[in-house]
């Protein structure tokens, strides 16, 4: 095997995703620790944003500080090189989460034991899905009551639409609490809880053996015989092909409070997950191992500092090898370009690369050349699919307060947007500028960032909108006609592509009957 190939084979870059509060950043944590990372609980601050941050933009703002350390933590177990992708918790940035999602081999869900499936988990899925991503289940706070594990189990099928397979089972939970029978390596982990780092396990082979009682007495061992029967015959066998298709997740149960259960559900990841994957580009698709240099940027963290204006590029790297101070081609510009300060990040520390291999995340220093979806390559022109945005949930018109500072706004919003904060659309009907939102807190943001990072002063203004559609259609008189007929709701997108603004579920319900030759989409990309 050539270095290059061992060097891409034995990379794994995933997101944990999770409801608020189920469990990521300690997940995360836990993580870190085995890794070595870290060397003490509490180090991982994450760019949580605490329950009470409703209108605390303030509070994101030093959040934004922290993050970008935290964005991407790479660092070396056992013969693996694993990358954690952070996302952000707060609903309100779901779309950075989406967007991370498009950057990710495969993702770990965090589900509390207690709460079960939670709605942010469930978008988050369904993203997840589109892709195909392949999903692990860490089912966490056994050390807590909750529902039981074989409802949970029918609820995880239901709510997040894939087949499950428990790769570990609970013994009771809460303060009974006494351990899991890992079916995937055949032993029994019994939990003490103190926040152990090792676990005490035993090799149980045969689940009939007498050792069971001996540890966990008559009665549970009788009913875990009988839950491990159950599960043989109603669950499918763990099949690793059909979890890398993103049709099955395997399921672990754990306390990652008490870092049990963390060690082994590592240890069956890296064993499983996927080494970086083929990458289908508009042109063609792109094999990590084979294909030269490639990829994209699927994140911008910008203006750390309002005197510069320094920015992060996030670059998941598709194929080959990233060398410092090569020429790579600017997709977008057709241009070369050299990096000479590219960084990786390495056990929450940011360190200039000198080379990087597919799978891995680097951050390029900019200064306003990059956009989120930009191509890097060796010097073929690839455009990578795959980043969509999707119709937000709250529209603004947006106006200048100062105009004395007509131009600045301008390009505040022309940054912030490329940066992803939210979405612009130009009505074509009267030329305003309406701003898209997941959320509330990010109107605020960019009033706050517009005001403190290019001396702008914006107010919003209500408009009425139910959802932002992309239209085409196979028929360009058809869709002539329909921009006719609803001129006062059409709009351009950053990229220049038609949108139709539904003021209502009706109004747009009437316009998909009655123009049966557009298609209506809610997300950019179809
Ligand atoms: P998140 O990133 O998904 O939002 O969740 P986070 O890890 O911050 O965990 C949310 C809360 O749940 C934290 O408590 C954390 O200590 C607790 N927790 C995580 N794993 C377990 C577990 O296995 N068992 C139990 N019992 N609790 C767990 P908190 O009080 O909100 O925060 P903190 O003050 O302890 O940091």
């Amino acid at each position: 095997m050539s270095e290059l190939t061992n060097e891409i084979q034995r990379r794994r870059t995933f997101a944990i995703i999770s409801h608020p509060d189920a469990g990521k950043t300690t997940l995360t944590e836990k993580l870190l620790l085995f890794g070595g990372a870290i060397h003490v609980a509490g180090a991982v601050k994450s760019n949580k944003i605490k329950k009470t941050a409703t209108s605390d933009w303030m509070e994101i703002e030093k959040q934004r500080g922290i993050s970008v350390a935290t964005s991407v933590m790479g660092f070396d177990y056992d013969d693996y090189k694993i990358n954690i992708l952070d996302t952000p918790g707060h609903q309100d940035f779901a779309e950075d989460t989406y967007r991370t999602l498009t950057a990710v081999d495969s993702v770990i869900i965090v589900v509390d034991i207690a709460k079960g499936v939670e709605a942010q988990t469930r978008k988050l899925m369904e993203v997840c899905r589109m892709r195909k991503t392949p999903v692990m289940i860490f089912v966490n706070k056994m050390d807590r009551d909750g529902q039981d594990p074989f409802d949970l189990l029918d609820e995880l099928e239901q709510e997040l639409k894939i087949h499950v397979r428990p790769l570990s089972w609970p013994i009771e939970m809460g303060v009974k609490f006494k351990g899991v029978y890992n079916i995937y390596e055949q032993k029994l982990d019994l939990y003490t809880p103190s926040k152990q780092t090792i676990t005490e396990s035993v090799q149980i082979k045969d689940i009939s053996s007498p050792e069971l009682e001996k540890q966990i007495g008559d009665d549970l061992a009788k009913k875990l015989r009988a839950d491990l029967e159950l599960i043989e015959g109603v669950y499918p066998t763990f099949d690793v092909a059909t979890y890398l298709k993103g049709d099955l997740a395997p399921v672990f149960f754990g306390s990652a409070l008490n870092n049990f259960g963390v060690k082994e559900l590592l240890d069956c990841f890296v064993r499983i997950a996927p080494s970086p994957r083929v990458v289908v580009a508009e042109e063609r698709a792109v094999d990590p191992e084979k294909d030269p240099f490639s990829g994209f940027v699927f994140k911008i963290h910008a203006n750390m500092d309002p005197n510069h204006r320094s920015c992060i590029a996030f670059l998941k790297i598709c194929s080959g090898k990233f060398e410092r101070n090569a020429n790579y081609k600017h997709v977008r510009f057709d241009k070369m370009m050299k990096f000479s300060q590219a960084t990786a990040f390495m056990a929450q520390k940011k360190e200039t690369v000198d080379e990087a291999y597919a799978g891995d995340i680097i951050g390029l220093p900019d200064t306003g050349n990059f956009k989120i979806g930009d191509t890097l390559t060796s010097g073929e022109s690839l455009h990578f699919k795959g980043l969509p945005s999707f119709s937000p949930e709250m529209f603004k018109y947006i106006e200048n307060a100062d105009p004395m500072k007509a131009k600045q706004l301008n390009k505040g919003i022309d940054q912030l947007m490329d940066e992803g904060v939210a979405q612009l659309f130009v009505n074509q009907f009267n030329g305003r500028k309406i701003i898209g939102t997941v959320g509330q807190l990010q109107f605020e943001v960019i009033q706050y960032r517009l005001l403190h990072e290019y001396g702008a002063q914006c107010k919003w203004e209500p408009i009425h909108l139910y959802k932002a559609c992309w239209i085409e259609s196979d028929a360009p008189e058809a869709l002539e006609n329909f921009k006719k007929r609803k001129y006062q709701y059409m709009a351009l997108d950053k990229q220049g592509r038609d949108v139709f603004l539904a003021d209502s579920a009706y109004v747009l319900q009437m316009a998909q009957q009655d123009f049966p030759d557009i298609r209506f989409h809610f997300s950019s990309e179809f």
